[in-house]
């Protein structure tokens, strides 16, 4: 879908739609009186969700006029318009129309910029679709372009472009991330972030299997051990050749597949397994942004890729590994097999002494227990680390909750037989834990974990309000937000 931006007047809009966003108590346009004088004023007052349609008979050069309700003024922000945005865009899909315009709204809380930032991220993250393996094609219709009716200042110009981009690699990931086992395996994360390095003049690195065993990437081997197909680890860089910036590693968890190895998963709903690469396909997505963005940083982002497969071939329960960073590690489940690929790479990534570490994974299903489908949790014993990501997930609207890492989850995570264990064996506090057992790897590098297991992907209950159901890639947006708020120190 295209998205554009246009300066008034409203009488000559166009489309098949103009929506209007009005607050509660604010008053009707008066352009459009004529249209409404048949409104009921029960019908519509500006409350979050309502939404109320007219007909133009010809009135207007447009079809229809739509008028969706923000609530309370003093409650609006960013996340207002894209769910505003949103509707817009479900509203037209569903109604099989084309083109639709929004009057750009005053929100006293945000500037110019964001504001059409905001709509640009709602309008393009909605319509988000995976539908290419459909080829009964008649019910599928996707509108095609949405217009914000605003001045066309150069704020706002920067605002569309800025939402362009942070969607548009979000809805990169996401695609990535709906892609089946079949489809997307260890290979293809390396051929994606090749293809994007060259697309964007980023550094790449594949290490592939021999150069794992050669560099004693021991967990992230052991994990894929049981999978015909072969492991591998990217490293992708943006301005690599700019030391004087402040360097960040961003790394995420790329389990194409969790079946669970050898401690196998129950069948019910494994097929959702395919969204366990999603912190990994994050990453690829937060160094699209940043690149896009011209972000004044230098990233090194960290994939590990692998297959967590049961066969005569895979690790047991009870094998002990010697990780990257030296530490053992004592493999109780093989389900928990995410924090055994993250050691690795976090432990790679501490050795190029960037200023902190940011690592996403769908790691532990504790996760959704704590905070369902909503937030993400997140573990950092750095309070500066934790202020930029309260301020990012302000600014993105992804909810984000810290989460503790006391000392006695430290103390659960021992091992028997090796230095430390994969499980606990009480499961107790499994997202703390896991967490805890992450911090071995990365010495005294500031660092936050953010577990995205709940994030992931949307479920029917409840859609999320502008990524709908399945893939959301949460973490691309929040990341960048949080390495601009780190930048400004
Ligand atoms: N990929 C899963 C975590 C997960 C579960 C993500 C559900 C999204 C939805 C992870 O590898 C896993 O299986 N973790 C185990 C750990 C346990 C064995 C300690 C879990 O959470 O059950
Ligand atoms: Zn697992
Ligand atoms: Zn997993």
């Amino acid at each position: 879908m295209e998205i554009r931006l246009e300066k008034g007047p409203v009488k000559s809009v166009k489309d098949d739609v103009l929506a209007v966003l009005l607050f509660e108590a604010q008053e009707l346009p008066k352009e459009f009186s004529g249209l409404l004088v048949s409104m009921k004023k029960e019908r519509f007052s500006g409350k979050v969700g309502e939404r109320y349609v007219v007909t133009t008979q010809g009135k207007e050069q447009f079809e229809r006029l739509l008028l969706i309700g923000m609530g309370a003024e003093k409650d609006a922000g960013m996340d207002s318009l894209r769910k505003a945005a949103a509707t817009v865009v479900r509203y037209c899909d569903g109604n099989k129309l084309k083109t639709a315009t929004v009057m750009k709204p005053k929100i006293k809380s945000i500037n110019d910029m964001e504001t059409v930032q905001a709509l640009t991220e709602g309008a393009s993250l909605s319509s988000f679709a995976f539908d290419d393996f459909k080829t009964k094609r008649e019910d599928i219709f996707h509108m095609e372009s949405l217009t914000v009716l605003g001045n066309c200042t150069e704020a706002e110009q920067e605002g569309l472009a800025k939402g362009f981009n942070l969607a548009g690699a979000q809805n990169f990931a996401r695609k990535l991330q709906e892609l089946p086992a079949n489809m997307f395996g260890p290979e293809q994360g390396a051929k994606e972030a090749e293809k994007l390095a060259k697309e964007k003049g980023l550094s790449i690195k594949v290490f592939r299997k021999q150069e794992l065993i050669k560099m004693g990437m021991n967990g992230i081997l052991a994990v894929n051990q049981g999978s015909v197909k072969e492991p591998c680890l990217v490293k992708l860089e943006y301005n690599a050749d700019k030391k004087n910036l402040p360097l960040y590693a961003i790394v995420g968890k790329g389990v194409c597949f969790d079946s669970g190895g050898i401690s196998i998963k129950p069948s019910k709903g494994m097929e959702e397994m395919k969204y366990d690469k999603t912190g990994a396909l994050a990453v690829m997505g937060i160094l699209m942004a940043a690149r896009n963005l011209e972000l004044p940083v230098r990233l090194i982002g960290l994939m590990p890729f692998v297959e967590n497969m049961p066969s005569g071939s895979a690790q047991r329960p009870g094998d002990i590994l010697k990780m990257y960073n030296g530490k053992t590690v004592e493999v109780n489940n093989t389900d928990a097999e995410g924090r055994l690929i993250l050691a690795d790479a976090l432990a790679f990534a501490a050795e190029q002494k960037p200023k902190a570490i940011l690592d996403l994974a769908t790691l532990t299903g504790a996760m959704i227990i704590i905070l369902g489908k909503i937030g993400s949790g997140y573990f950092t014993q750095d309070d500066s680390l934790s202020k930029a990501l309260e301020v990012a997930s302000a600014k993105t609207g992804e909810k984000i909750w810290r989460l503790p890492m006391w000392p006695e989850f430290f103390e659960v995570n021992k091992g028997t037989y090796a230095d430390i264990r994969n499980v606990t064996n009480t499961g107790e506090a499994g997202s703390s834990t896991a967490a805890c057992f992450l911090k071995e790897f990365v010495g005294d590098v500031p660092w936050v974990h953010i577990d995205i297991a709940g994030t992931d992907m949307a479920s029917e209950m409840p859609p999320h309000p502008y990524l709908g159901r399945g893939a959301a890639a949460p973490g691309v947006r929040l990341v960048i937000a949080a390495l601009e708020e780190l930048a400004k120190k």
